[in-house]
């Protein structure tokens, strides 16, 4: 049995990706506000936007998801300087205060990976995305830069999902009608769902993905690379 420890285990990807690793292993989760409905093997408050992180670790840890983000959007003559610092501080700092504190534990791992959320916005150009494609494009650096700085020993992949079924995007799936809609733009002629998420997480977590590390997969049903 694995350790792994899920930011963000209340909702959305990180709720999926927890309740998925539950049945096999051990599952550290984290919730902000949103209660987990669910019994990890061990649960705790966080708050990442805190100064100091405090956070309980099991001492070995084989696997960190980072599934905390938002998707602020918005047009760029209205997103002030303060929003783009809010933004770097969840999706960016946030990420970088946990895996600081998470390091020794994950190195005492023989097979640690970390596994971050970057986003389509990270690499493709939306309109009204400046916010969320500055800080995602930041996050996939990061984990290139950290899959170097300590190849061999932990892996860093970043997963980037298209438009996905989770409370974060409710608003822009709240009726059948924008659904299919959304679903009709993407090549796959559908949405993403948590399980999408959850599946690729557990592979890129597991021993299977043990010669990956450094890469951002998209799981957009071919939106980002597809003409059509
Ligand atoms: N869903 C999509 O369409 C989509 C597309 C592209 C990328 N993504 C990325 O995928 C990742 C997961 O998103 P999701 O769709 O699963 O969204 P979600 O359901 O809203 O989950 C986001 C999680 O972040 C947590 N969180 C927010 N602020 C926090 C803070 N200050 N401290 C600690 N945790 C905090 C939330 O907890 P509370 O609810 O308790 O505040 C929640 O558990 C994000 O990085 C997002 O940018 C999502």
């Amino acid at each position: 049995m694995a350790n792994y420890l899920v930011i963000g285990g209340g909702s959305g990807f990180g709720k999926a990706i927890a309740k998925d690793l539950l049945s096999n292993h051990n599952v550290w989760a984290t919730y902000h506000t949103t209660q987990l409905d669910f019994t990890p093997t061990h649960m705790q408050r966080l708050n990442v936007l805190d100064e100091e992180l405090t956070m309980e670790l099991p001492q070995v840890l084989d696997g960190l998801v980072y599934a905390v983000g938002n998707i602020p959007l918005g047009g760029f003559h209205r997103s002030s300087p303060e929003d783009f610092l809010k933004d770097y501080s969840l999706q960016v700092l946030g990420a970088i205060k946990v895996l600081q504190r998470a390091l020794p534990a994950l190195k005492r791992s023989e097979n640690p990976s970390v596994v971050l959320f970057s986003s389509v916005a990270g690499k493709k150009g939306y309109g009204f995305h400046s916010v969320v494609s500055t800080h995602k494009a930041a996050l996939e650096g990061l984990v290139r830069s950290l899959a170097a700085e300590f190849a061999p020993r932990i892996r860093f992949n970043c997963i980037a999902p298209g438009l996905s079924e989770t409370p974060l995007a409710s608003r822009l799936l709240d009726s059948p009608e924008k659904k299919e809609k959304m679903a009709q733009r993407n090549p796959m002629k559908r949405i993403g769902s948590s399980k999408d998420a959850s599946s690729l997480c557990r592979f890129l977590l597991s021993e299977e993905a043990s010669w990956i590390t450094g890469q951002c997969i998209a799981l957009d049903g071919g939106e980002s690379t597809l003409g059509i």
